[in-house]
């Protein structure tokens, strides 16, 4: 069974190799940052509170991200194994991860995969960036653009831009990563877990190296 964490900066390409997974080993990805702005869609408490804090740059406390968490991961269709892609992103998420994968499911993360991107080219593709709001498409106008001008390959919906997808957004999320999120690689490279690719090959090439890591 395979429960992967996958770690890197925003734009680092982890929603891009989430997508290709689940097609080819159809185990579930969860994405804290979409099940946050589907919360912000619609305009619940928990996606008013998240807003600010998501346009802000700034991590949403961890006490909610973890209640989140733990209902998600009870869900049957984890059992299988699972993609975790945003979570965790801090020490004490980390440890409450292992807490709850251990007290619902009985099991542990086996594989994390940090993909490496450095900052100048992660403005590149952030801004870049454009989303499809029906299947989570993820397309770059620059890098990945779309076959018809900014309509989804897979069902023709209009994409979008995220509203966190700003020069000046990003320059805080880039901030938390360095001083927080990046302190798990080194928890995770202890454990032997750790995996790091050079994110800035092209998509099928990290793939590639994830599949090789994954078997
Ligand atoms: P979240 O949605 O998790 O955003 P993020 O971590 O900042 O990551 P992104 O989704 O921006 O990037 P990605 O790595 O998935 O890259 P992608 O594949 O799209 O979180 C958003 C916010 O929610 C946070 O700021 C926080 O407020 C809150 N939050 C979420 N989880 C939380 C938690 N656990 N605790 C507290 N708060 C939390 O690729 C990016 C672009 O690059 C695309 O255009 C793509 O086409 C292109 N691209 C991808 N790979 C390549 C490649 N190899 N070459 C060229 N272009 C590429």
């Amino acid at each position: 069974m395979k429960n992967i964490v996958f770690l890197g900066a925003p734009g680092s390409g982890k929603g891009t190799q989430s997508g290709y997974l689940i097609r080819d080993f159809g185990i579930v990805q969860i994405s804290t940052g979409d099940i946050l702005r589907a919360a912000v869609t619609d305009g619940t408490e928990l996606g008013v509170m998240a807003k600010q804090f998501m346009d802000d740059g700034k991590l949403v406390p961890d006490s909610v991200i973890i209640d989140i968490m733990k209902e998600r991961i009870s869900m049957p269709d984890c059992r299988k194994g699972f993609i975790l892609d945003g979570f965790p992103r801090t020490v004490v998420q980390a440890d409450a991860l292992d807490l709850m994968l251990r007290n619902e499911l009985g099991t542990e993360i086996t594989h994390v995969i940090s993909l490496v991107v450095p900052d100048e080219i992660i403005y590149k593709r952030i801004t870049g960036r454009r989303s499809c709001p029906k299947c989570g498409g993820v397309y770059n106008i620059a890098f990945n653009p779309p076959k018809s001008e900014n309509k989804c390959d897979v069902d023709g919906t209009e994409l979008f831009q995220r509203s966190d997808d700003t020069k000046e957004t990003l320059d805080k999320r880039l901030n938390v990563f360095h001083t927080s999120t990046s302190l798990l690689t080194t928890l995770y490279s202890r454990r032997g877990k750790l995996k790091e690719i050079d994110g800035t090959q092209s998509p099928d090439k990290i793939y590639e190296e994830i599949k090789g890591f994954l078997e």
